[in-house]
Formats: structure tokens, sequence, C-alpha cells
């Protein structure tokens, strides 16, 4: 199946039909933060590390805001500060389902993040599960699992289909394919549709891991075809705290419940009747019901402003900020599947001559340019990208061995913003 085929396809995650009553884009707190730089000036904050945790949309502040003086317990109260949070709380579940596209009787599960999300579906699994995971993911997507097949980095999407074909071929019992819908190291899209249906194909289920997704274009599981999704809230301009795990409810209704406790349980006597609902059996204990309205008030915010106008402006920025860089002399942008591959905002890259905690380093000090440097929890997807090898001194996320710089965009980012990396970047190269 060639790169084309897989991306022409009307249910490609970019494929989404443009909202039928748009809004302004709406802003994001702290655009107008002042950072110290180097000699003490105070320059306005250039943030570009919104892959690593997104700044809070205004609607998402003010969703919470309005929230707090009814807050209350939830599923635990008769009284109407009670009984309103929880229908909050509720609520919310049914718009992240719309948000993303989920089949009616799907389960909505609020986790904490994606880490937290794919931990749960692993403690799920069927007995015998096997799972074939690309060796590109981030760890939140590749080490959950206990028993998994490792794929190498594929050398052109057509070929992440055909291996992921192969792989699930061999595999007896029940089987999971795990990938990105974009990668939290270039950015660049997965083709998810082909490969849910290459899953399906072999009687495999498929985990989409939607952090870096989510931010930037519509998903919809059910034209996918998707069997899970799972994201963060605080990549999605909801920094209050929850994420979620969206799929199918059968295997989460009889998998063990994630913690142990108050609301998961039906009754405890001498036996314990846990909930196999899979909302009550894996949310034990008072959930993050902050967490989970600011995460809804984000889906809300970015389907009313509509995706055409948030693809384009972030279409406009990352092509400025890409070909800005590939015009300095040493500079080399990450890349699996080549320059024109489509891709969300997110840039990584490296410059001769200086390590990418160096360069981080820089460009906070001397520029106020928030990015993020090191291996990004992706070490072999790094590792493949850089001809770098692996071992013991491999270290941790931010380790300096082997690493790379890493700029993301999404709303609130200004041209400024990428106009000044770029030319910090040339200065840098430039004093070399
Ligand atoms: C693609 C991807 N998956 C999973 C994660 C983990 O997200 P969290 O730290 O919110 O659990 C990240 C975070 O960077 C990511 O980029």
């Amino acid at each position: 199946m060639s790169t084309l085929t897989i991306f022409s396809s009307a249910r490609t995650p970019e494929a989404a039909a443009p909202s039928a009553t748009s809004r302004p884009i709406p802003a994001v707190l702290g655009a107008d933060l002042e950072v110290p730089v180097k000699g003490g000036r105070l320059v306005g904050y250039a943030n570009l590390d919104y892959a690593a945790s997104a700044p809070c949309l205004e609607p998402v502040s003010a969703a919470v805001t309005a929230a707090l003086p009814a807050y209350s317990s939830v599923h635990r109260g008769a009284g109407y500060a009670s009984q309103l949070t929880t229908a909050r709380y509720e609520q919310a579940r049914h718009t992240v389902r719309a948000f993303v596209g989920a089949r009616p009787d799907d389960s909505v599960i609020f986790t904490r993040n994606t880490t937290d999300a794919t931990n749960l579906l692993a403690g799920c699994l069927p007995e015998g599960t096997t799972t074939v995971v690309f060796d590109t993911e981030h760890h939140a997507s590749l080490l959950p699992w206990r028993h998994a097949v490792r794929l190498a980095p594929p050398a052109f999407p057509g070929e992440a289909v055909r291996a992921a074909d192969e792989a699930l071929a061999a595999i007896e019992g029940p089987k999971l394919l795990v990938v990105t819908a974009a990668s939290n190291v270039t950015g660049e899209l997965w083709p998810i549709a082909a490969l849910a249906h290459i899953a399906h194909r072999h009687g495999a289920r498929i985990l989409v891991d939607a952090a870096q997704l989510v931010p930037h274009r519509r998903l919809n599981l059910t034209a996918l075809d998707l069997d899970y999704v799972a994201f963060s809230g605080h990549k999605l301009y909801a920094p209050f705290g929850a994420g979620a795990l969206v799929g199918r409810r059968d295997w989460l209704a009889e998998g063990e419940p994630y913690l142990k406790g108050g609301g998961a349980v039906r009754s405890v006597g001498e036996r314990v009747e846990w909930h196999d609902d899979p909302e009550p059996r894996h949310e034990a204990g008072t959930p993050n019901v902050l967490g989970a309205i600011a995460l809804a008030a984000a889906c809300d915010a970015l389907t009313a402003t509509g995706w055409t106008a948030l693809v384009r402006e972030e279409e406009r920025l990352i092509a400025r900020l890409r070909s800005g860089l590939a015009s300095i002399d040493g500079v080399r942008e990450l890349s699996l599947w080549g320059d024109d591959h489509p891709r969300v905002g997110i840039v990584s890259f490296t410059v001769a001559g200086y390590s990418a905690r160096e360069v981080a380093e820089a460009l906070s000090g001397e520029y106020g340019i928030g990015v993020r440097d090191g291996k990004f929890c992706a070490h072999p997807f790094v590792r493949h990208l850089l001809g770098t090898s692996g071992g013991a001194s491999d270290g941790d996320c931010a380790d300096d061995t082997g690493s790379a710089v890493r700029a993301s965009i999404g709303i609130g980012s200004t041209q400024e913003h990428v106009d000044r990396l770029i030319e910090a970047v040339r200065d840098l190269v430039s004093r070399r």
C-alpha cells in the first residue's frame, strides 16, 4: 500500500469536516508572560514547548472558575452542590465522548494522563494478550505491556502497515496493536486508519495514543474504526490533571479494577462485588472533577473554534519554522518519513557544535524562548533518528547523550515566537 493511499483516505484524522459555527481562536493564559534573560532584561516569553504541556485556554480557566463555587463531592452526596458537581462531571464525560467521536456504547474513563490511560488498559488485557508496538512510541505506549512484540521504526508509512500485518499474522490468541497518531518527536502523522484495518483483519484491537494528535487535529474514533484512544488534558490546554481512555467496554468491564476502593464496588461483605461498568470500576476514590470539567471545556472550545482555522494557522507557522531552520547551516531536523510527510506542530532538531542542552539553555537564558531538549521519553526512536546507540549511560528522559531540541506550537503561538527562534539559532550557529 503506498503512502499516498494511506494518507489520501477520507478517514485520516486530517480529513476533518469544517465546523459550521466557527468562533475566533480562543486566547491562552500567560500570553503576556515576561521572563528574565541575560543582563536582567525582561522579554515576552516565547513558549515553544506545547508538546510537553500546553498553556491553559481562557475558556478552560473560566469553566473551572465557574464550577468552583458549587464544588462538592461527586457520586457521594444528596446535597444540591454534590448533585450539581456530579452532573458536571458526567456531562464532561459526554463532551469528551463526542469530542473523539466515540461509539454510543464506548467507555470514557477519566485518568490522570495518557500514561495512566495506557497502563489502565494494560491491566485489562485478556490473559495471554500479545501487544505489537513500534519502537517509535513514547514510553507511555511502549512500556506498559506484559507480552510485547517490538517492531523497528518503519522506513515509510506503508512499511508500518506491512510490518504490523506480518507481526499480527504470526500471533495466536488475543492481540493488541498500539500506535501513536502523531509522533511526539517528529510530529509526523501515522496511518492509523490503515493500521486499524490491518489489526481488525487479524482479529486484533488497536489502541491509538492520541496525546499529540488531539490538540492539533480532529479525531473520530468511530470513523477511523479505532478500539481505544488515550490522551492527556495538559497537552490539550487543560492543565488540571485529567486525561482519558476511551473505547470498547468489554475488556474494561472484565479487567482488574485499576484502583481498589470506594466507588469501584457495588457491595463489600465476605465477598467484594466490583462494578462491571468500566467507569466506576476504574475510577475508585474521589475523582478529579475539576480536571474533567477542564478537559471538557477544552474539547468544547476547540470544537467551537473549528479545526479548519486551527490547522491553517498551525500549518502556516510550522512551515515557516521548518524552512527557517532548514536555511541554517548545521541545523538538522529529525524526520522518519521525509520533509513532505504530513505532521502536527512539532519540530525536533540538532545544531552542529552544540549539545541539545546547550541550545535549550541559550534559547531560554538569552532569548526568552522555552523549548524541550532530551530524548522526549522516546529513547529508541530518538536513538534511531540520530543514529546513536543505547546503553547503560542512556539516562533518563532529559539525559543529554544523543539528544535533540524540540520546538512545538499551538494556540497562542505567534510568528514573532517562530522568527525569534530561527534568529536565535542562526545567532548561536554564527558564534560557533
Ligand atoms: C505521544 C505521547 N504519548 C504519551 C505521552 C505521555 O503523556 P503524559 O505525560 O501526559 O502521560 C506523551 C507525553 O509527552 C506523548 O507525547
